[in-house]
């Protein structure tokens, strides 16, 4: 068996740029200041600055991001929010830890997010928010988004864990919407070295509310006294200071990401469904997902087997939708969302990082050449 080909290489990342994540981990070391220091404030003017938005929060994951920004909204106990099942768990979690009822919805069958259509069928008297997941590294139709939160008076929170950097018609996600929810969970197109998240807004309020809430209801002003309920969820400084470093990089690696989609695009035998991008959509490709049809004549998983044999390393994003989870079922009944259903057993997520180099990509393509008919 040749080398293993690895689904990430996080080491790798970290090789490429040890010299300069060691000096920021030491800079915030030596500062003797480890919680909201300079470097999440810098991260947060930062990460603003590139995403187009007026202000920023770090907080401690995407998960937090989402269900605080919830929170800002004042959205929880008895509202209704309205989100796909074919997403991260973490989606749904988020919507259950600020208290509100998920009303999951199907998917597009070609970009695999939100079917607008079939979530506007879902809105009741209870609904406040839908949450567009951006998945895969591309924004959901966020014009259609709009408009359908436009009529019913509903918040828009992007899901942008998988799309830091991803635009929808010239605009980067995370300002389409009143908040932006990003995760810097290390595999990320973004990632920290631990976990990490944070909440981005054209509306300053917004965010100062999320800063409240990330540190126990309190104000810069007066600590210890907690004037709404909160938690804890800062993005520490170590984090933010190897964030920082990461961040100038982005768009660079982003390019990379997508002329590797683009080599995968070219190679592939042409029974696998490719991913596609919508209209007005600059695609990050955080992940390259492929759907095999039955034409196929190999099962997803009998195709991946073969693959592991030879050492290509792939993954599910993901095996099972939310509402199928063994710890969600009861809550959905007997809810159908028959594209998600049907994708969920025919997706087949290839290797994809910016440090891989295009044989790589040649090798994967050409194993599958050689499986398919
Ligand atoms: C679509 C999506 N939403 C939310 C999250 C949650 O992010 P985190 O793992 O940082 O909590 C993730 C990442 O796992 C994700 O992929």
């Amino acid at each position: 068996m040749s080398a293993p080909l690895p689904f990430n290489d996080l080491k790798a990342q970290y090789t490429a740029l040890q010299a300069q994540l060691d000096a920021a981990a030491q800079r915030a070391l030596a500062s003797g200041w480890y919680i909201l220091g300079r470097e999440c404030r810098a991260f947060e003017e930062e990460f603003a600055a590139y995403c187009g938005a007026v202000d920023c929060a770090g907080v401690n994951s995407g998960t937090d991001a989402l269900s605080l920004a919830l929170r800002a909204c004042d959205i929880g106990p008895g509202d209704e929010v309205i989100t796909v099942s074919h997403t991260a768990v973490a989606t749904v979690a988020a919507i259950r830890n600020a208290g509100a009822t998920p009303v999951l919805a199907d998917i597009d069958p070609a970009t695999f997010t939100l079917d607008v259509q079939d979530a506007a069928a879902r809105v009741t008297p209870r609904t406040r928010a839908i949450i567009p997941v951006h998945l895969y590294g591309q924004a959901a139709t966020m014009d259609e988004v709009l408009n359908l939160a436009q009529a019913h008076g509903l918040r828009v929170i992007e899901d942008c864990a998988q799309a830091h950097g991803a635009a929808y018609h010239g605009q980067i996600v995370g300002t389409l919407g009143d908040l932006g929810c990003f995760s810097f969970y290390p595999t990320k197109n973004l990632g920290a070295l631990g976990d990490g998240g944070a909440v981005v807004s054209r509306d300053a309020e917004l965010i100062e509310r999320v800063r409240r809430l990330r540190e126990y209801g309190w104000t810069p002003a007066e600590r210890y006294v907690s004037q709404i309920e909160g938690t804890n969820s800062r993005l520490d400084e170590v984090q933010a200071a190897l964030l920082r470093v990461k961040l100038p990089l982005l768009d660079e690696w982003n390019e990379r990401r997508r002329a590797l989609a683009a080599r995968y695009d070219q190679l592939l035998p042409p029974v696998l469904i490719r991913p596609t991008e919508g209209t007005g959509n600059y695609h990050v490709y955080h992940l390259y997902v492929v759907r095999i049809p039955s034409e196929a004549g190999m099962s997803r998983d009998a195709l991946r087997d073969a693959l592991a044999e030879q050492g290509i390393a792939t993954a599910i994003h993901y095996p099972v939708p939310v509402h199928r989870q063994p710890a969600y079922a009861s809550l959905f009944g007997d809810l159908a969302l028959p594209v998600t259903e049907t994708i969920a057993a025919q997706i087949l997520s290839l290797p994809l990082h910016p440090l891989l180099e295009t044989r790589d990509i040649q090798r994967a393509a050409e194993a599958l050449d050689k499986l398919l008919p």
